[in-house]
């Protein structure tokens, strides 16, 4: 018998986080595909070298679906995908990979677009679906997990107190090949906001 039984409803699961003055999640819908399409087009160059789906989101259509499958994900209690506003500006995506629910873990990934790095929006939004998973989720463990070189991903999860707990060969794709993922814990206990 598992400790905790996956529960039928979610404590608190807002459609919207502020996160401070300047930042703010949203969970997506499709009226945000035009925009979140052309920042991933305008983008494509940077993103694509450490994201799999960038050459594979060829027009709105693929980014509605992207959407699509995240409102799915939300309606079985398995996580949910968000955009990243800054000043009133979409110019990022985060979200949870799943939920687990027997074992209370989750997993977060997100990006940027390439000229609003440098400003702690990342890692911000990083801290509050954190924040999100262990108080109102009650997650036991979140991951975050990078190709293997991801200087700047590594650096997320290092500022918010993940510990670097081991590299997996060849367990993810990064431009069209197999690479080493580096995967970062955080512990409910260990979380200090
Ligand atoms: C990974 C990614 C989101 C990191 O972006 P980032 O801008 O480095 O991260 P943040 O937005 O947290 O910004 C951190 C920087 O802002 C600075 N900063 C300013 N204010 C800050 C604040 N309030 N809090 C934290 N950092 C702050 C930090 O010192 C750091 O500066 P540095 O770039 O000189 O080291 C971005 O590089 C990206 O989208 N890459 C492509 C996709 C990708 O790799 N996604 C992750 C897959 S695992």
């Amino acid at each position: 018998m598992p400790r905790k039984a996956s529960p039928k409803i979610v404590r608190r699961r807002p459609a919207h986080f502020r996160v401070d003055d300047e930042v703010e999640l949203r969970v997506l819908t499709h009226a945000h595909a035009g925009t979140l399409f052309a920042i991933t087009d305008r983008n494509r160059a940077y993103l694509r070298r450490w994201l799999p789906w960038v050459d594979a989101t060829r027009t709105v259509r693929d980014t509605a679906r992207f959407i699509r499958s995240g409102r799915e994900q939300l309606r079985r209690n398995d996580g949910f995908q968000a955009g990243i506003w800054y000043r009133g500006e979409l110019v990022g995506a985060i979200g949870y990979h799943y939920w687990n629910w027997a074992v209370r873990k989750t997993e977060i990934g997100y990006w940027l677009a390439e000229p609003f790095q440098g400003k702690g929006i990342a890692t911000r939004a990083v801290r509050t679906l954190v924040d999100h998973a262990f108080r109102d989720l009650g997650m036991d463990r979140v991951e975050i997990r990078a190709a293997a070189g991801n200087a700047r991903s590594y650096a997320i999860a290092e500022r918010l107190g993940f510990t670097r707990e081991g590299t997996l060969r060849g367990a993810e794709y990064s431009s069209k090949r197999a690479v080493d993922q580096v995967v970062y814990g955080l512990l409910r206990g260990e979380w200090k906001t």
